[in-house]
């Protein structure tokens, strides 16, 4: 079942165009009115920790959670409206096989009925390449991850799409209408990089580009609709809307991720806009590097 709840976690930092909060998931889109949003598009938690021998590489936890978030996601949602998820596969903790809860998930809110896969979105990310792997580095037995998959889901597979939009969004190196994602990063994740090398702090590794909401609130809004980040993290989907022109609503439970994303933002809007989003215009995206 899902809840209205009339209490709305306060904002951390508020725009003309949106609000970034700090609350519980739940309680963030309790706060939301009912068929109003046009596109969540976000990135869960996985519930761990696996291992290879018991259950968990399918982790039935997680697919119970993300099944019970979407019910609540239907109540924000318009009847069209699209969710886009993006869930890579990772390592169990014990052993060099994969847990498939993304997958695991992705399957049982199929079977619901409810909700319907209208595409999935591989996209290249040359951070990954830089992690340190045990299976891969010190035991050179398995390949370094370097996608992660994104899935698009709605209720109807008539949703308001024009792939048009996204002509030219990408790098050089993929198809203007291809599913294969690869995003430089652009003005507004540098600004961000310089300061934590300037800061000496690490950049966040949960991190997407500012790019990768950009792209699908192109893809799948128009100005003015309402865009929504459960899990915004360090605030990729709060400045991709901001700087889109859509009306967004973004939270996290972290209260440092969220002093992050409130002083991006921050920054962005001094330094006058500008990045990989500005609205629906020509993108200033650079090639990956090879
Ligand atoms: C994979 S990260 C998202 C990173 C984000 N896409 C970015 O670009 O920074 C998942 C985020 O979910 C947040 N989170 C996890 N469980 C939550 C909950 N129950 N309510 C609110 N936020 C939660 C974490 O703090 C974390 O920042």
């Amino acid at each position: 079942m899902t809840t209205t709840s009339t209490d709305r976690p306060p904002s951390v930092l508020s725009t003309e165009l949106g609000r970034l909060t700090r609350a519980d998931a739940t309680a963030f889109l309790a706060s939301l009115p009912a068929r109003d949003v046009r596109l969540v598009v976000t990135s869960p938690w996985f519930t761990g920790p696996f291992t290879a021998d018991s259950a968990d590489p399918v982790s039935p936890r997680f697919t119970e959670w993300i099944t019970g978030f979407l019910r609540e996601i239907e109540r924000v949602l318009l009847p069209d409206g699209s969710v886009v998820l993006e869930m890579g596969c990772t390592w169990a903790e014990d052993a060099p096989v994969r847990t498939a809860q993304n997958l695991a998930a992705i399957a049982a809110l199929l079977a619901s009925g409810t909700w319907k896969l209208l595409q999935e979105f591989y996209w290249y990310n040359p951070d990954f390449l830089l992690a340190k792997d045990e299976w891969v580095e010190e035991r050179g037995i398995r390949l370094r991850d370097c996608v992660t998959t994104w899935f698009w889901l709605a209720r109807t597979p008539d949703v308001p799409v024009d792939n048009r939009r996204v002509r030219g969004f990408q790098s050089h190196l993929t198809h203007p209408f291809g599913n294969f994602l690869a995003f430089g990063d652009a003005d507004v994740d540098q600004a961000y990089l310089d300061r934590c090398r300037a800061e000496g702090t690490r950049p966040s590794e949960d991190r997407f580009p500012v790019a990768a909401p950009a792209y699908f609130i192109r893809l799948l809004t128009e100005p003015g609709e309402h865009v929504v980040d459960p899990f915004v993290g360090i605030g990729s989907t709060a400045l991709a809307a901001e700087l889109s022109g859509r009306r967004w609503s973004c939270n996290d439970f972290s209260a440092e991720a969220v002093e992050v994303a409130r002083r991006r933002l921050l920054a962005a809007r001094s330094a006058g806009g500008g990045g990989p989003a500005t609205p629906d215009g020509p993108t200033t995206t650079a090639p990956p590097a090879p």
